[in-house]
């Protein structure tokens, strides 16, 4: 049966870790949704991983749309989670509320977006329709590279304290659950102790209630970046270059394709188009 948001915050009463992995298409969400995972995020990193953009400021919603429809046909049992990218919330409420229903009529059970307390009213009212939101703090892509870049979030006491009274803002607001990225693994301790939803975290420790990592990562296809956080089960970008380097060497050299790859007419056929066309 299809995972509900009730089935994940039940995960965190019952004291079980939830797996959440990044998916944006079909065949990759098929593949993800066998193996049993909770949650599919298709997350803005699509900008990076699957369109070749330096960070995840350029995607848009009809992007966003795209992929999530994808992943939505393919899943059979998993939430779906759709992030909502830069600009299609921050300008106005009624910007938010009409994007993010744009991502649930593509298929996605829930949204995702980031900022801790200065989005709460946009949580809130995009919660009143009936949507249901993962809040999204710490490292947050679509900001914090313009501000600070790259680093880990709430390693002094007052940058901890302000990360702690975000997620609790977060969690009045009715989000559902809180991605945390790369926080100090003391910071989520608390955090994950502190509010009744589940913390998901990405470079952020084992104590948070559940885990996500970009699929590329996991996969070893994404090379241009590899942060510390990351757990690679797979080199496949080495063995997909080897096997697509087969394939060329194949072609050139006439061992592709052979017999079993190709068709066939009737012998009778054939002589009579030879008569026909006289070759
Ligand atoms: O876009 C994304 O993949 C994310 C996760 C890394 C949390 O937001």
């Amino acid at each position: 049966m299809r995972k509900s948001v009730k089935d994940i915050i039940d995960k965190k009463k019952s004291g079980n870790k939830i797996s959440v992995i990044t998916a944006y298409d079909y065949t990759m969400a098929s593949l993800c949704d066998k193996a049993g995972v909770d949650i599919l995020l298709v997350g803005d990193s699509a900008g990076m991983v699957m369109l070749g953009y330096e960070n995840t400021i350029p995607v848009t919603m009809e992007q966003m749309i795209l992929f999530t429809e994808a992943v939505s046909r393919a899943r059979q049992n998993t939430l779906v989670v759709a992030d909502m990218p830069f600009m299609s919330y921050q300008a106005s409420i009624s910007d938010a509320i009409a994007n993010s229903g744009r991502l649930i009529k593509a298929g996605a059970d829930a949204i995702k977006l980031e900022g801790g307390r200065i989005v709460t009213p946009t949580i809130q009212a995009i919660v009143e329709t009936g949507i249901p939101v993962m809040g999204h703090i710490g490292f947050q892509p679509q900001t914090t590279t313009l501000n600070q870049g790259y680093r880990v979030q709430a390693k002094t006491k007052d940058a901890a304290i302000t990360l702690i009274e975000d997620a609790k803002a977060l969690e009045e607001a009715g989000v559902f659950s809180i991605a945390l990225e790369m926080v100090t693994s003391e910071v989520s301790k608390i955090i994950s102790k502190s509010v009744s939803v589940p913390t998901i975290g990405i470079g952020s420790g084992s104590y948070c209630d559940g885990q996500v990592l970009v699929v590329h990562d996991v996969l070893g296809m994404y090379d241009k970046i590899k942060p510390k956080f990351v757990k690679r089960y797979l080199s496949l970008s080495d063995q997909i270059t080897k096997a697509i380097t087969n394939y060329k060497l194949d072609i050139e050299s006439g061992r592709f394709p052979s017999k079993e790859n190709w068709f066939s007419m009737d012998k009778a056929e054939l002589d009579k188009l030879r008569e026909e066309i006289d070759i």
